[in-house]
């Protein structure tokens, strides 16, 4: 029986944590739970069959076999500097925090820890993945987004953009994915899993505001020499985050029941 804790008790958390309590019993528990605000962890609690212990980050680490990080770039760093002391395995949502400090992947498979990045809210990561072993020429992520999804970025009103005002598609940032991450933190870690899955580090990231759109749609184009691979998701945000799609907190609890089968499909 695996012993697993949650690091950030909000949309994700919820839906991770409810689907190992439900869907995992013989496999894994919770059992421990961190959350800066500690209201989140005891309602999380509150809905489990088993109940977990509410911890420190450092002591959840401590406890568990694998942590499952769904808080925010911040958490995952503390988490991130637990896991390389103690060794455990952890699946981490807050992807943009290793664009940051490249050197943790280094860390992590100089000492033997399982990392396991989810694909989030985009797909093809398979095939992506498939391709950096070929020659891949070019790959772009367009992330279009209805201007609400983007209220209180930092980055729009340092660019003096009012997304009231915004009447028609508009690209309000084209670069790399340092960048992206940098003005974006919260809402494009796909470009982060993207870049690693790839391992194409001129990958390109657009991102786009269109009041005619209610959901986000990301797209993938990637070439190379042996495949062009095009896809194309549009999400539906969560119920409870909008700044969260429902694909996210799937893709998450199949990379989990991935780790817990005997029968693991796709790359
Ligand atoms: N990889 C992907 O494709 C993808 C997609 C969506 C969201 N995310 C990321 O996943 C993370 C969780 O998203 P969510 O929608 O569940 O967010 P959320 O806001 O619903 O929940 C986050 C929870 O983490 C807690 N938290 C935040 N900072 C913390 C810290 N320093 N220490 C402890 N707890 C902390 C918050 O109190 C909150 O309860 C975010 O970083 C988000 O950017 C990744």
């Amino acid at each position: 029986m695996k012993k697993i804790g949650i690091v950030g008790c909000g949309t994700i958390g919820e839906g991770i944590a409810l689907f190992i309590d439900k869907n995992l019993s013989k496999q894994a528990t919770i059992t421990a739970l961190a959350d800066k605000k500690k209201i989140a962890a005891t309602t999380l609690n509150k809905k489990l069959t088993k109940k977990a212990k509410i911890k420190t980050i450092e002591n959840l680490v401590k406890e568990v076999d694998l942590v499952v990080e769904t808080a925010s770039q911040t958490a995952a760093y503390q988490t991130i500097k637990q896991i390389l002391i103690y060794k455990k395995d952890i699946i981490i949502l807050s992807v943009g925090a290793l664009i940051k400090e490249p050197k943790i992947l280094k860390e992590v498979q100089i000492k033997n820890i399982n990392m396991y990045i989810p694909s989030g809210a985009i797909s093809g990561v398979d095939g992506l993945g498939a391709l950096a072993k070929g020659n891949i020429k070019k790959l772009t992520i367009t992330t279009s987004k209805p201007p609400a999804g983007l209220a209180g970025a930092k980055y729009l009103k340092s660019k003096n953009i009012d997304i009231n005002k915004l009447k028609k598609p508009t690209t309000i940032f084209s670069g790399g994915v340092k960048e992206a991450i940098k003005y974006f933190p919260k809402n494009i870690n796909v470009a982060a899993t993207l870049l690693f899955a790839s391992k194409f580090n001129k990958v390109k990231v657009v991102i786009r505001l269109n009041p005619k759109i209610k959901r986000n749609i990301h797209k993938v184009e990637a070439v190379a020499d042996e495949a062009r691979i095009k896809t194309e998701v549009e999400n539906v945000s969560s119920k409870i985050n909008p700044k969260t799609s429902a694909l996210t907190i799937l893709s998450t609890q199949t990379l989990l029941e991935k780790i817990f089968s005997s029968v693991k499909i796709g790359s």
